[in-house]
């Protein structure tokens, strides 16, 4: 049975910290699907389309069995139309735990075949967020060690608000 991985995400916008850990997880499982949530309760800087795109330029050398889909609703039927046993999450300190259990813990109720996967987010990339780094760029900070080069150049054509 070929090991399929669902790593969901809301990558508004992707960081290197995402795709390190999107790098290790192809490495783990037979296919790997980057899910990208479209929340109408939030606003995004980037749409889910843009989002999709600019993750398929940073994932593009992964292998074939990486894929970029948005999706709506629970991340576990998400999972489960794509035939997934696994979630995929990154860890970067103990205050990421307490929530990610939670999730975790929540998925496993409402679907029990899949499981949640936690890899440990690289130590050079644990401080990042997305959203400390959209303050960066925000405020005129230099992004780029931040981001994949597909993000920082879309960042660099965007205007901030
Ligand atoms: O990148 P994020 O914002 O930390 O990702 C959170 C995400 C998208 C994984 C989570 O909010 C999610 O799975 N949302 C979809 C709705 C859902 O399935 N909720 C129940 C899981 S607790």
């Amino acid at each position: 049975m070929p090991r399929v991985a669902i790593f969901p995400g809301s990558f508004d916008p992707m960081t290197n910290a995402h795709l390190d850990v999107a790098r290790r997880a192809a490495q783990l499982f037979d296919r790997l699907v980057v899910a990208v949530l479209h929340n109408p309760k939030k606003a995004p800087l980037f749409t889910v389309d843009e989002r999709v795109a600019l993750i398929e330029a940073c994932v593009a050398g992964l292998g074939d069995h990486v894929s970029v889909a948005g999706f709506d609703g629970l991340t576990v039927e998400f999972a489960r139309r794509q035939g997934a046993t696994f979630l995929v999450r990154g860890l970067r300190a103990t205050s990421d735990f307490e929530a990610e259990l939670q999730m975790a813990h929540t998925n496993r109720k409402l679907a029990p075949e899949i499981d949640t996967t936690f890899l440990m987010t690289a130590l050079e990339f644990g401080y990042l967020s997305s959203t400390l780094t959209k303050e960066v760029w925000r405020f005129g900070g230099d992004v780029e060690p931040m981001v994949p080069g597909p993000v920082a150049e879309a960042l660099a054509r965007r205007a901030p608000a």
